[in-house]
């Protein structure tokens, strides 16, 4: 704050660099693997109809998020992973982790959306992009990507992930 223009700059390059709205690879990652597939139960206070369904009162309900993740409807070539669909003009904006738009729930939707969205969206990124300009990152070799998932209320990889970093940065002392 003493040096506003030193400031200024350095806002400048991560704008260049990182942008302002570039968190595309993280949504597309949640888009196709949803930490909490089938969100938190819900109970429904009062009969209702939602979509032609009837929802009799105190009705327990999960909320396939997976599914409407993955749904042709919604999605172009639904399996595939391409962050790119984030950054389609005037997309990015529409899917943000608020939940307003029901297409795409990664933390959930309402009152009981999940607490921790600041914190995990920010910790992400900063883990993400540190590992990524730290280290070149491969399989060990002869082996694929295994991406089944256990299920369970957090889904997990059913095969463990191992990947071999290594170092890219010229300073070795950076890594100590
Ligand atoms: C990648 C990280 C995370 C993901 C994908 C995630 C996702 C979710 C989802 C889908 C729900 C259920 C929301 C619903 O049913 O509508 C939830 C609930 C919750 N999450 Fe997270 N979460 C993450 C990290 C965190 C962190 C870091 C915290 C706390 C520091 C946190 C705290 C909570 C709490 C307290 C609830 C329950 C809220 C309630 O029932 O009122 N979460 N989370």
């Amino acid at each position: 704050m003493q040096h506003p223009q030193v400031m200024k700059k350095v806002q400048e390059e991560l704008a260049q660099v990182v942008g302002m709205d570039s968190y595309a690879v993280v949504k597309e990652t949640f888009r196709l693997h949803p930490a909490v597939p089938l969100l938190l139960p819900r109970r429904a206070s009062e009969s209702s109809n939602i979509g032609g369904y009837n929802i009799p009162k105190d009705t327990t309900i999960m909320l396939n998020v997976r599914a409407i993740h993955r749904d042709p409807k919604l999605w172009d070539n639904p399996l595939e992973f391409r962050p790119e669909r984030f950054l389609d003009d005037g997309i990015a904006s529409k899917f943000d982790y608020s939940s307003n738009n029901f297409q795409y729930l990664p933390f959930g939707s309402g009152r009981r959306m999940c607490a921790g969205i600041a914190l995990a969206e920010r910790m992400l990124m900063f883990v993400l992009a540190s590992l990524l300009h730290s280290f070149e990152w491969e399989l060990p070799t002869g082996t694929k990507l295994n991406l089944s998932e256990k299920f369970g209320i957090v889904i997990k990889k059913k095969e463990p992930l191992v990947a071999i970093p290594t170092p890219r940065l010229s300073n070795s002392g950076l890594y100590h």
